[in-house]
């Protein structure tokens, strides 16, 4: 059996789409740790932005530090749009950050407020300074963007090598506003699993046009082992206009437990955990099986 790792990162792509309401820090942990019983291991539990830009994520630092103290051998880390970001990230404990760069300019300066150039010396401080800090890039609007339209494979490939000449071997290829198609996927991690041996790739989609699933399983058939999904199918960035939730991990799960991928993950628990999660917080979800509320044998 083929493993794949479940990376939850709802606590941060769903969360921060909320901007109804201020999400009580107790509902996240308890949602976290509902995540946690269904044998997630790895969860993006927060950003450390500016609490200006994004309110919900204020209390970055309490959410991480409950992670890291309740379940110390699991794999937590935080999204940082900069340098300042990951200095709070350390101060709370974690040892592994995924800063944020675009593929497209446009995107990057709406949602950073910074040129390539800006981010990635950015980067090179982040890597100077905590050199024990493990940096997972997520690569946003990698297959198309909301201001500049379609990415293409080469224009990434070139974009990773560039980073990649840098020293960063981890990167998370989103795609940020949910535009990507089952063979663009294929063409863009056959090239860079093949392009890039040393380096580790994550898929990372968004379900805007209810291909999430698809595009995710596309993923994986050509080799990529890790997938980012969100309880619920929540999330959003409110720096990208036109973005959904994402692939929602109950429905992602069913799907590879299925398929005979190894999981390690309780589906229906995870069910139950995005059950009380629409409960609590009134927002976008694109997951389908927590509309079920009829018992199906054996499914
Ligand atoms: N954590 C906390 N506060 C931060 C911060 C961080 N990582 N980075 C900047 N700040 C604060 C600064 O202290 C300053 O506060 P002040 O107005 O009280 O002095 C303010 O934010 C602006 O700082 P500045 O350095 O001028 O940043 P900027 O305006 O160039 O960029 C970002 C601001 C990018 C840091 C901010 O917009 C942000 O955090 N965006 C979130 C992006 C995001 O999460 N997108 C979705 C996920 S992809
Ligand atoms: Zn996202």
């Amino acid at each position: 059996m083929t493993k794949v790792n479940v990376v939850e990162i709802g606590p941060r792509d769903g969360f921060q789409s909320i901007s109804c309401m201020q999400i009580p820090t107790e509902t996240k942990i308890e949602i976290i740790d509902r995540i946690i019983a269904s044998g997630v291991k790895h969860i993006q539990c927060t950003s450390f932005v500016s609490p200006k830009a994004i309110p919900q994520m204020s209390d970055a630092a309490q959410v991480a530090s409950y992670c890291i103290n309740k379940y110390p051998d699991l794999d937590f880390f935080a999204l940082v749009p900069n340098f300042r970001g990951a200095q709070n990230a350390v101060a709370a404990g974690l040892k592994k950050v995924t800063p944020v760069i675009s593929l497209s300019v446009s995107h990057n300066l709406n949602n950073v407020r910074k040129t390539h150039e800006q981010s990635m010396d950015e980067f090179k401080q982040i890597m100077d300074t905590f050199p024990e800090l493990t940096l997972d890039v997520d690569i946003a609007t990698a297959f198309g963007c909301p201001f500049e339209g379609r990415k293409t494979t080469p224009e990434l490939v070139d974009f990773v090598g560039k980073l990649h000449d840098k020293g960063i071997r981890n990167f998370n290829i989103c795609d940020t506003i949910g535009v990507a198609y089952p063979s663009q996927v294929r063409d863009v991690f056959t090239t860079l699993l093949k392009t890039f041996p040393d380096t580790h790739f994550s898929v990372h989609i968004h379900d805007t046009r209810n291909m999430g699933i698809l595009n995710s399983l596309e993923a994986v058939r050509v080799g990529v082992d890790t997938v980012q999904t969100t309880l619920g199918g929540l999330g959003g960035c409110p720096f990208a206009p036109g973005a959904t939730g994402n692939t929602a991990t109950e429905d992602f799960v069913y799907l590879l437990n299925l398929e005979d991928y190894e999981t390690g993950v309780d589906q229906k628990k995870l069910v139950e955990a995005a059950k009380y999660e629409v409960e609590k917080i009134p927002g976008n979800y694109s997951g389908h099986h927590i509309q079920i509320s009829v018992e199906q044998k054996g499914f």
